[in-house]
């Protein structure tokens, strides 16, 4: 006697395959394919348009002293549906004259760190808490920080980053809300804050590239790339041999 768990078995075979001689599971599975591909160009775009709208009040914005000492604003750049967010410190020299992050000395060390991620500076996005260059690359302001990190709020909640990374004390310091050095915060996973009804991002905190640079001693080098390997393993993603 056929027993009734097999015959539902065999049932669910027969449509199973009578679905895939009539492509009724290719169809969907393009449908579905094609239905996402559309969200996901959809909610590029508007991404795309979320941030130019900031970069462009960041480009009138007139909220602290450094408003009016900069030759260019420094929003930001990459890509919009980035995973990984990397936020320093503030433009230095070479980003106020160019209108672009981490461009300098840094951000070409920044770039070599990316590339040994096996990744490229347009998968990553890359910004700073402040916008503007303070003079002569000083600290930022407390209230310089206050009102500018609202831009930077914004940049995270629209390109939702699977994990920031907080390049120096003051980027660290800054979105965890604490006064702890910066040899205590890295090397771990913290929690960003991302609002009322938003999960936390997970944020890492590793060394300034600036910081790297002045102290290139091969122990801080390591530190930094074992900082990146948690990254790339809280992604799933290979560690370039
Ligand atoms: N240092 C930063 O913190 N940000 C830059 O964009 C460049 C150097």
């Amino acid at each position: 006697m056929v027993k009734d768990l097999d015959i539902n078995k065999i049932v669910k075979q027969h449509i199973e395959m009578e679905q895939f001689f009539t492509g009724f599971f290719l169809k969907c599975r393009s449908d579905t394919l094609e239905t996402q591909n559309q969200e996901a160009t959809m909610a590029v775009t508007e991404k795309t348009t979320e941030l130019e709208k900031i970069a462009g009040e960041v480009h009138e914005c007139r909220k602290c002293e450094l408003g009016s000492l900069r030759t260019n604003t420094v929003p930001g750049e990459g890509n919009p549906n980035a995973r990984i967010m990397f936020i320093g410190e503030a433009p230095g020299a070479d980003e106020d004259a160019q209108g672009q992050p981490f461009v300098g000395r840094a951000g070409q060390l920044l770039d070599k760190i990316i590339g040994a991620c096996g990744l490229k500076r347009s998968d990553v996005f890359i910004c700073n808490i402040l916008k503007c260059r303070p003079p002569d690359n000083r600290d930022p302001r407390a209230e310089e920080i206050i009102s500018c990190l609202p831009y930077l709020q914004r940049q995270i909640e629209i390109i939702d980053p699977e994990i920031i990374v907080a390049l120096g004390a003051h980027a660290a310091r800054t979105l965890l809300n604490t006064t702890k050095p910066i040899g205590q915060l890295r090397g771990q996973f913290h929690e960003y804050y991302a609002g009322i009804g938003r999960p936390p991002v997970k944020l890492m905190a590793t060394y300034h590239t600036a910081y790297l640079l002045r102290n290139y001693s091969p122990e801080n080098r390591r530190r930094v790339w074992e900082d990146m390997k948690k990254v790339l393993a809280e992604l799933g993603l290979p560690v370039p041999k």
